[in-house]
């Protein structure tokens, strides 16, 4: 009754390279679409391996179709029957003991949890170990992630926003799944701009005001510099020979870079540290000024390097890619050859399983360019590199430009936050205690919320009275869930006890979704995706919500013990929802 020999062989190759799906789900306790696939796999024997079913199994959109489901559209073919027919054999050989119940809806095997015991568990698991739900060894090693980078002397940029706090929540998600993530900061320390700078510093800039606003100042000498030497050519002569000045080491010009570089990082660490995010290294674009050479030599030595138009650069075609500009005709060496050294240097010092680069989607091309170089180097680890592009941030659905006037300072939004959340806490919660404090991890952790719960790669707009409201899909909404459950949690002298039995239905969507996080975090790492998370909190917070509005918690019956360790269960995973995002909980607002 089975297939031919091609056909099986075919059919099982469609599956293959799913090895990680497979060690994914064994390696939390949680699983229940588990006991779904040993089920099944038990019925239909070795024609679908476990990878296989895993991947064919669903979660119905309708709990009437069950939690689980199995489509036998797949094994006609093999089987030679009809979908409707193979699922009802199928049924017939499945053990249902574990389970509510099975039923066949036409081509489809419907699983129905057993939601006593799912709820005895998830609860018990939670209690446990409240800080470490959802943690899974999927993997180990050093991770180095590129975030942030901005350029000095210039302002920080929503971009470079988006790029910290994706870069942020990553390195969370990475610390929760097994791995060892490496913060690093490439900042834009070097280039020609800094010639220009310190010329026009030294004609027109005062150490007082540099130290008082220094990115203000710093970019209104660099501004002048442009507009001057428009008139005055032999300004950008100038700067040419303090660049140079620069690379050859002068010491007087390398004081005022340096300067120039403590002062912007500086101004750069108040916003890191108002967003809470420390770093593991700053190495920046100048750090590899004496690595290039090595880069280059390899280069040439390898027979990569090719003139072209009086610049050195490596031939891509073979990659559909536009060639990798190694150096310009004036010997200077670009952004793609520190980028050379920094990816080497970072193999040589980590010895990585993975490299991630937090950078804006404009720039995939040259991470594109800079894998395929590594390649032709012979680095095959050039594959364990890994670009994650993010879309841009709009303001009343025009781009961001600093030169159209259209530009958001990142500092003064979040000032601006704090400043929204601390009337809306006033109305809610006019007496609490530790206000201040609260208020910035709202406003704060708005905006974090607001950027991670897009996708990634979309483009979104910002409106900050939209960012920081209390209701819809926003931080401070989870995070005034949060609250509330904590206030319940206050309001009674009974204790959680999660061992104690609760069959009241209306519990089930929450616990569904308390359940349901540990796999959450996996699809999060698999696609390095933030935004799973912050979607999967704002769908508990509103099952939660929802529950609450309906059930009266704190009544005095047999369940009451089990009620208050799901309000306790819902808050834990919140939390760390939360946390893992790179935003605040309080634990009342
Ligand atoms: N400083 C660059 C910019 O603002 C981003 C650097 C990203 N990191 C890297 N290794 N290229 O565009």
């Amino acid at each position: 009754k089975s297939g031919t020999a091609g056909e099986l062989v075919s059919f099982k190759k469609s599956f293959e390279g799913d090895e990680f799906f497979l060690a994914e789900r064994n390696r939390h306790k949680m699983d229940f679409k588990q006991e779904v696939i040993k089920a099944l796999h038990l019925a239909i024997g070795d024609t679908l391996t476990e990878a296989a079913i895993t991947k064919l199994v669903e979660t119905p959109k309708d709990d009437k179709m069950g939690d689980y489901a199995f489509p036998t559209f797949a094994l006609a073919k093999v089987f030679h029957q009809a979908p409707q027919q193979i699922a009802t054999t199928l049924a017939g050989k499945i053990d249902a003991t574990p389970f509510e119940k099975v039923e066949v809806k036409g081509a489809y095997i419907n699983f129905f949890l057993d939601k006593v015991s799912f709820a005895n568990t998830v609860l018990t698991t939670i209690a446990k170990e409240p800080l470490h739900y959802g943690d899974q060894q999927l993997g180990s090693g050093n991770v180095p992630i590129d975030m942030s980078s901005p350029n000095i002397a210039k302002p920080m940029s929503m971009g470079h926003l988006r790029s910290t706090v994706i870069g942020n929540a990553l390195a969370n998600i990475l610390t929760k799944t097994g791995y060892t993530p490496i913060k690093i900061n490439h900042l834009g320390d070097w280039g020609t701009q800094f010639g220009k700078l310190i010329v026009a510093y030294r004609k027109w800039g005062s150490e007082e005001d540099v130290k008082r606003d220094p990115i203000h100042y710093l970019v209104q000498y660099y501004v002048r510099f442009h507009k001057e030497a428009e008139t005055q050519p032999e300004l950008d002569e100038e700067a040419r020979a303090v660049f140079k000045q620069l690379e050859d080491g002068d010491p007087e010009v390398h004081q005022l870079w340096s300067w120039f570089r403590e002062e912007s990082l500086k101004e750069f660490k108040r916003i890191y540290k108002e967003l809470g995010i420390e770093f593991d290294s700053y190495k920046g674009e100048a750090f590899y000024n004496d690595k290039m050479d090595a880069v280059t030599d390899a280069l040439e030595q390898k027979g990569l390097l090719k003139e072209s138009q009086g610049a050195e650069i490596v031939d891509l075609s073979k990659y559909d890619l536009n060639p990798a500009l190694i150096r310009k005709s004036d010997g200077a060496t670009l952004y793609m050859t520190r980028d050379l050294a920094a990816a080497i240097y970072r193999h040589d010092q980590y010895h990585f399983v993975q490299s991630l680069y937090v950078v804006g989607n404009e720039q995939r091309e040259h991470f594109q360019q800079l894998k395929a170089v590594l390649k032709e180097m012979g680095y095959d680890w050039a594959d364990d590199i890994h670009h994650i592009p993010f879309g841009l941030i709009t303001a009343n659905g025009k781009k961001l430009s600093t030169r159209k006037g259209n530009i958001i300072l990142l500092e003064k939004v979040l000032k601006d936050a704090v400043v929204l959340a601390k009337k809306q806490i006033a109305e809610k919660h006019p007496d609490l205690e530790n206000a201040e404090q609260v208020a910035h991890e709202v406003g704060v952790g708005a905006v974090v919320f607001h950027d991670l719960k897009n996708e990634r790669l979309d483009n979104f707009d910002f409106n900050l009275e939209e960012v920081v409201r209390f209701e819809g899909e926003t931080g401070p909404y989870v995070q005034y869930t949060n609250a509330r459950a904590n206030s319940i949690l206050k309001k009674t002298d009974q204790k959680p006890v999660a061992e104690v039995a609760l069959t009241d239905p209306a519990a089930w969507p929450v616990l569904k979704a308390l359940g349901d996080y540990p796999n959450v975090i996996a699809r999060a790492l698999r696609e390095y995706e933030p935004s799973v998370i912050a979607k999967y909190a704002l769908r508990l917070a509103k099952a939660f919500n929802q529950y609450y509005a309906n059930v009266k918690v704190l009544v005095d019956d047999a369940e009451l013990p089990a009620r208050l360790a799901m309000v306790k269960a819902v808050s834990t995973v919140l939390t760390d929802a939360l946390h893992t995002l790179g935003v605040g909980a309080p634990a009342e607002m």
